[in-house]
């Protein structure tokens, strides 16, 4: 198992997007670590009684240039409100990077999907990707357009399609009634994905149908992150897996039930 920093990483910014969303650009004292698509972080929640615990949060992007990685989080508790109060300058404690990751193959046509937040983690495989030349098509969901975050971002890998449920965005509806399945074009030969587990396990029946991959970011509630206390536990073809030592990136078809 490669080494777990724990350390205090600089905040260079922390980009509003809304009420609701804000990203934290987060700059390591020391030449980043090798990070890998779909790892998180534990972070932790400073000057907060309730939040001993750290959060778990997807590594949104890393530049190794800058020794800085971002971290794109939805307001949904007392923890992230609390960090979304963060400002330039302040320290945050990291310990990352954690989990496994994306599975990536040279001839890949890669569909990427994300609902809400869930779009988190499929940046940096998007860019990750795009470095190995190989071409990404990302599916974004939300409820409304306000929950479609920095699309433009993902539009400098590739193409970007759209859905919100009130059709304020995109096409109207969930991701999964995106016309990109019904495309005669439709050849991608496998779909990563992190959302809501509804939407994961929907896709995943897609993907089952069309006889493709489909690769899930599972993002259950962890507590020790590090495979000690078992609530993170999912259960797989070998027997229940903590998620956070042994996920939170899983194949489909691993996942019993699914
Ligand atoms: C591997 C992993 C990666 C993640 N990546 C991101 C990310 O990139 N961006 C992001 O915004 N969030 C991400 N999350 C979710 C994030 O960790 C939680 O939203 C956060 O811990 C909530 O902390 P809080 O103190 O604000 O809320 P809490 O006060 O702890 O909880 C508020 C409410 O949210 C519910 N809740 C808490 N955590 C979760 C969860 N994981 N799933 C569903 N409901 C939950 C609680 O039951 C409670 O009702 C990730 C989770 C995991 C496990
Ligand atoms: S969070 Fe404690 S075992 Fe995974």
């Amino acid at each position: 198992m490669k080494k777990k920093l724990i350390q205090d990483l600089l905040v260079v910014e922390n980009k509003i997007l809304s009420e609701k969303y804000f990203i934290l650009h987060l700059q390591s004292p020391t030449p980043l670590p090798e990070i890998l698509p779909g790892q998180f972080v534990q972070i932790e929640v400073k000057d907060s009684k309730n939040t001993f615990l750290r959060r778990p949060l997807s590594i949104h992007d890393v530049d190794y240039k800058t020794n800085t990685l971002k971290l794109m989080v939805q307001v949904l508790g007392e923890g992230t409100k609390k960090l979304s109060l963060t400002k330039q300058g302040e320290y945050l404690s990291l310990v990352y990077p954690l989990g496994n990751s994306f599975s990536i193959n040279d001839n890949e046509k890669a569909l990427l999907i994300g609902g809400g937040c869930g779009i988190a983690p499929l940046l940096y495989l998007a860019r990750h990707m795009n470095d190995k030349g190989i071409k990404v098509t990302v599916l974004i969901g939300g409820a409304s357009q306000s929950d479609i975050l920095e699309a433009d971002e993902y539009r400098k890998y590739g193409e970007v399609y759209i859905t919100t449920f009130d059709a304020s965005l995109g096409e109207k509806g969930l991701v999964t009634q995106h016309s990109i399945f019904n495309a005669p074009t439709f050849d991608f030969t496998r779909i990563y994905c992190c959302g809501p587990e509804p939407m994961m396990k929907a896709l995943a029946r897609i993907a089952r149908e069309k006889g493709i991959d489909c690769e899930v970011s599972l993002e259950n509630m962890m507590a020790c992150g590090i495979g000690a206390c078992l609530c993170c536990v999912v259960e797989t073809q070998d027997g229940n897996k903590c998620t956070c030592t042994e996920g939170p990136v899983y194949e489909f078809k691993y996942l019993k039930g699914w």
